[in-house]
């Protein structure tokens, strides 16, 4: 099912590209990331294309949940403590710049986002830990405060509240901001070569070049696989819901988001890590939590997210790698894409246009590039895990005993296979490798798709590619009735 958002707004289409191009500035990706900072380069005097696989705002765009916030949870205690004040200083620092960013562009071109100023919340139960991080939010200039009136129906005994954060429609904010800019659609880009993009349909040279396609798709360099995860959750909009007055999220795994959106509630939850859903039940335990608190609701949409997850919470921001000195990545947003987005697009743009931007340091990418740290580790090991899988875990189940509307992993004529039997009966069977690095896929009854536990890429019950870093499907071995 489509979001609210994909449901109440569509975005003109554009054409693709045909033949050779020669530009200032090439960007990969047509989502907010990528529009926002080909809108702010262009703002500031340079000539930019943007090339995107499918259209724009069709990938992680249209399934946020549209907070601007600098509130990222429970992160600014531990990121004191493992970067230290005055890193942890710049990050708070830019994500708020964000906040303010977002309401001075769209006052300026008077952009009908449905941009709403609100509080933000996380909630939990241990009072004194939320205490400490108002104080660690304090001290890093964020205008924040503990307050024990939560007005949401999980159990709380308090809040940590931020004042001046904001909610809105992001794909009608992006429909504005990109209707001025160059995006070629239906482009995607195969290779990258020093200063050359190469598609199906022409090739383009740029000066520079900036990845912000979600998971940078190149393994070399960089290796953002290694130093990444990718991370999924669900959400019910729901009408006849009450007002929150305000965004919530849980300090504690496990727990639910809330905010408003005009009449509806969205309601947010189930994490888990991609790959990993086998069970599936996410939906529905977010519909009977749904039944529980808000009887008389109705759900109008429901719809899942892809978030990109770096071992230390922060995103990575700048030169894509030493060697490559004008390529350029903004990835590993966590959970919060609107607001780094936007911290993407200020950076990259001074960047580019040789300005000092004083928040860039602590987003640099290069601080794994050399030295394994225990998070990074911590990812390469469950991608081993993942193709540890591939070899040694045999699937019991015979074609014949995936019941139907259910997917599982089977022999068929000798070969494993990944098969999804319709309520009919019709068998739509894919190789179950995953084309990245062959990790065995997992299947997803939630979504109806095939997840990859390595580093996130999936794919749609008939092998059609939804997200990478993947580049290509997985060839359909057979389909019948
Ligand atoms: Fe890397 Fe699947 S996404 S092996």
């Amino acid at each position: 099912m489509e979001s609210i958002w994909s449901q109440s707004c569509s975005i003109r289409e554009r054409e693709t590209l045909h033949g050779d191009l020669e530009v200032e500035v090439a960007v990969i990706g047509a989502g907010m990331a990528g529009i926002l900072t080909a809108f702010a380069l262009q703002e500031a005097g340079r000539q930019v294309v943007v090339l995107e696989a499918n259209r724009i705002g069709s990938g992680q765009t249209r399934n946020t949940t549209a907070k601007i916030t600098s509130q990222h949870g429970m992160v600014y205690q531990k990121l004191i403590q493992t970067m230290g004040m005055d890193a942890a200083r710049q990050y708070a620092q830019a994500n708020q710049l964000a906040v303010r960013a977002y309401k001075d562009i769209i006052k300026a071109n008077r952009i009908d986002c449905d941009f709403e100023e609100r509080s933000a919340y996380v909630y939990g139960n241990d009072a004194q830990t939320l205490q400490e991080e108002v104080r660690a939010a304090v001290e890093l200039g964020l205008s924040a405060s503990y307050v024990t009136d939560v007005s949401i129906p999980a159990l709380a005994v308090g809040a940590v509240k931020f004042d001046h954060q904001a909610q809105f429609h992001p794909l009608k904010f992006l429909k504005s901001i990109s209707d001025k800019l160059t995006v070629y659609e239906h482009t995607p880009v195969q290779t990258v070569e020093e200063d050359r993009l190469s598609t199906p349909y022409g090739t383009v040279k740029a000066q520079q070049i900036v990845f912000t396609c979600h998971v940078p798709f190149l393994n070399f360099p960089g290796m953002y696989f290694t130093r990444l995860h990718q991370e999924r959750s669900y959400v019910l909009a729901l009408a006849n819901a009450p007002k929150v007055d305000g965004m919530y999220i849980s300090a504690e795994k496990g727990g639910w988001s809330f905010r408003n959106y005009g009449e509806f509630l969205l309601m947010g939850g189930e994490n888990h890590r991609t790959g990993e859903n086998t069970q599936g039940g996410r939906y529905a335990r977010l519909r009977q939590k749904a039944r529980e608190w808000f009887p008389q609701s109705r759900e109008v949409a429901h719809w899942s997210a892809q978030d990109c997850i770096t071992p230390d919470g922060v995103p990575y921001i700048g030169r894509y790698t030493a060697s490559r000195p004008n390529w350029y990545v903004a990835t590993g947003f966590q959970k919060w894409g609107m607001t780094t987005s936007m911290v993407s697009a200020m950076i990259l743009r001074d960047m580019i246009c040789g300005t000092e931007n004083s928040y860039a340091q602590v987003f640099d990418p290069g601080r794994f590039e050399a030295a394994a740290l225990p998070g990074v580790a911590a990812e390469g090991g469950q991608a081993v895990k993942g193709l540890i899988k591939r070899f040694f875990q045999i699937p019991s189940e015979e074609a014949s005993n995936i019941p139907a509307g259910h997917g599982g992993i089977v022999f068929l004529d000798g070969e494993k296979v990944g098969v999804y039997k319709e309520q009919d009966g019709t068998i739509h069977a894919v190789d179950i490798r995953c084309p990245h690095l062959g990790c065995q896929l997992e299947w997803n009854p939630d979504e109806r798709s095939w997840d990859c536990p390595c580093h996130g890429s999936r794919f749609d019950c008939d092998g059609r590619l939804i997200s990478g870093p993947a580049q290509e499907e997985i060839s359909l071995s057979q389909t019948q009735a």
